[in-house]
């Protein structure tokens, strides 16, 4: 629509909202059981960490065509719909093309996330799920926003990031809730689970970053070499993860530590762990963790440590605390309930 009034043209004057700042969030997350696994269909358990989040914030203009901003990474650049190895472009140019719209308006999105960044708590998928809603909404067509239709525009954003994504980041990030989830056709099964007890997270950051598209790319090279090998290293952890369902249906706190150190003890043999991360789970156990294994892709990024029913404060501090003495660079706590 052009709206001429006088001397002045004001174009892609296309709805009132434009003339509105429009902001959406989406919150990290963690993979309590069954990464990697996941991707070859075994089911996995992730969970939001809703305290930390990224943010994209949608204004007209000033200038033709679509600017981002992302001040925490100093970038600042126009997105070109050519762009299909940036993924903040794909975000941008899937709405587009799932509206129907002819061009976009000129816009400026400016993101930001306190979810680090290459450390398994998926704030790629935050990002891009940020930047969907907020500009889905700033273009007018805020009634496509249903969580189904942002995760399956969030999953085709991951596959810049990822190569060959399971689904569960985009899942969990888009629909905030704990799931259980198995990678499968024609519709991924997606399921919420009920908590019996409070169960107490530790997530702590190795500092490392690691590319998941790296260490997936690696552990499928392994599966393609020794294919019967690493199938009986997926089953194991889809074992595993349906036990850890029950486990926290039943409030079994102490099984489902034991839980994840079965977990831990196959990722390890899918050589997906670390010296970093090795430390951080010695140490969380050593200090009175019943449970801790790596979280997410592997070889950096985060690790989980699970505490006891009814620990306090104090036994919360000391596992805290044995964590940034054997070297993590930030410790989160969640509680799943
Ligand atoms: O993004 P990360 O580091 O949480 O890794 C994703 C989990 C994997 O199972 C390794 C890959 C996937 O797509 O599920």
């Amino acid at each position: 629509m052009r709206l001429e009034i006088g001397d002045w043209t004001i174009s892609n004057l296309q709805s009132p909202i434009n003339f509105l700042s429009i902001t959406a969030t989406a919150p990290g997350k963690v993979i309590l059981f069954g990464e990697h696994a996941v991707v070859y269909g075994q089911p996995a358990i992730a969970i939001p960490v809703s305290q930390v989040r990224a943010r994209a914030t949608v204004v007209a203009g000033p200038q033709m065509g679509v600017r981002l901003v992302a001040p925490d990474l100093g970038v600042e650049k126009l997105l070109f719909e050519e762009d299909r190895d940036d993924a903040l472009a794909t975000a941008v140019y899937l709405v587009k093309a799932a509206t129907n719209l002819t061009h976009l308006p000129d816009m400026t999105i400016t993101v930001s996330s306190d979810i680090p960044i290459a450390s398994g708590l998926g704030s790629g998928a935050a990002i891009a799920a940020a930047a969907i809603r907020a500009v889905t909404q700033f273009v007018g067509y805020g009634h496509l926003l249903s969580n189904e239709w942002v995760s399956a525009m969030t999953y085709e954003v991951e596959k810049i990031h990822h190569g060959t994504p399971s689904g569960i980041d985009n899942t969990v990030v888009t629909y905030e809730q704990p799931v259980y989830f198995v990678r499968q056709q024609p519709y991924n099964r997606i399921e919420t689970f009920s908590v019996a007890k409070p169960l107490t997270l530790l997530v702590a950051d190795t500092g490392v970053r690691s590319s998941t598209r790296e260490v997936v790319g690696d552990v499928r090279r392994q599966w393609e070499a020794d294919p019967a090998r690493f199938e009986t290293l997926f089953a194991a952890c889809g074992r595993i993860a349906v036990a850890a369902r029950q486990a926290i249906e039943q409030g079994a706190t102490a099984q489902l530590g034991k839980l994840m150190q079965e977990n831990q003890a196959v990722l390890q043999e899918m050589t997906v762990s670390s010296p970093e991360l090795e430390r951080l789970v010695a140490a969380a156990l050593a200090a009175g963790a019943v449970g801790a294994k790596l979280s997410g892709a592997g070889r950096g990024g985060n690790m989980i440590a699970l505490l006891a029913d009814g620990e306090d404060e104090g036994g919360k501090t000391a596992v805290s605390q044995a964590l940034i003495a054997a070297g993590a660079k930030n410790v989160l706590t969640t509680v799943l309930q």
